[in-house]
């Protein structure tokens, strides 16, 4: 594939930093952020503090990625979605080792289709190589388990259709998971990110998808590493993942990842 992005050689003695004022389970916002300013005046070039994450003396790679920076910046729809930069990057990563597998992308949980845009303007915009399912009910659904989001009023479906007007390849499925599947689902995938916020219904995905994903392929789960409301995601997730003899890879972002054999 000669489309892929390519690296730039940074520069030796400079590194970046983020600091992005957005952080949960955080009892009083306004000290933590202000002994926060304090703290990271203390430490070495190159921390990125943002998304419950504070790490210092890191090469902070996302920011001397030309391609994903431009993806990541053009596509930002709120401020979660700047906060969860290094979250978005390791997507990219995967879906750049992904693109060149066969199969297709699948995205469970689609929301605004941030996490799908930013990986398909990363690798290649509307010249996207693969086709790229996404699911989402689009709207809430008074079901147990459904996480609901304020803005998916009426008229939500079509606002984030129009984000991908021009992206041929950008399949949305609008309706329950995990009976949207039936008659909607891709023979082969490469690449699956699972975003549900709940253990039941991210269950059902992997019940329905996680055998249709290719050697080789990738399995990102959003909040697997989370602890508090989303443990119950993880601890469903390693008995499901266990009777399998797969082990999650919690990273500290936040996410899980599933390598697929
Ligand atoms: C955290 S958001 C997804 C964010 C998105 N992945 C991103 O990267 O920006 C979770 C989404 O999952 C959807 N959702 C949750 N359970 C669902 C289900 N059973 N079927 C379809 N969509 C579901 C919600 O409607 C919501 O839009």
């Amino acid at each position: 594939m000669n489309n892929l992005p390519k690296n730039i050689k940074p520069d030796l003695h400079r590194v970046a930093s983020f600091n992005h004022k957005m952080s949960w389970g955080v009892k009083d916002k306004p000290r933590f952020f202000e002994l926060m300013s304090e703290v990271v005046k203390l430490v070495a070039p190159g921390f990125y503090f943002s998304d419950n994450l504070f790490t210092w003396c890191r090469n902070n790679s996302l920011f001397d990625d030309a391609a994903f920076q431009k993806s990541w910046n053009e596509n930002l729809k709120n401020d979660s979605d700047a906060t969860i930069a290094w979250r978005r990057y390791i997507l990219a990563c995967a879906a750049y080792h992904c693109v060149q597998l066969q199969g297709d992308f699948v995205e469970c949980g689609v929301y605004w289709g941030t996490g799908i845009k930013t990986v398909t303007d990363y690798l290649g915009g509307t010249a996207f190589a693969k086709t790229f399912w996404g699911y989402d009910t689009f709207d809430y659904h008074p079901v147990e388990g459904h996480a609901s989001f304020s803005d998916q009023q009426e008229g939500f479906f079509e606002q984030v259709q129009e984000r991908f007007e021009n992206y041929e390849q950008v399949k949305l499925i609008k309706g329950l998971i995990p009976d949207s599947f039936v008659n909607n689902c891709p023979k082969e995938i490469a690449y699956l990110h699972i975003d549900l916020n709940s253990a039941k219904y991210e269950i059902a995905t992997l019940d329905v998808l996680f055998d249709l994903v290719v050697s080789g392929g990738v399995i990102i789960l959003d909040d697997y590493e989370w602890a508090g409301v989303y443990r119950t995601q993880k601890i469903a997730e390693d008995e499901w993942f266990d009777k399998r003899n797969y082990r999650v890879i919690p990273l500290p972002t936040g996410q899980g990842l599933v390598l697929k054999r």
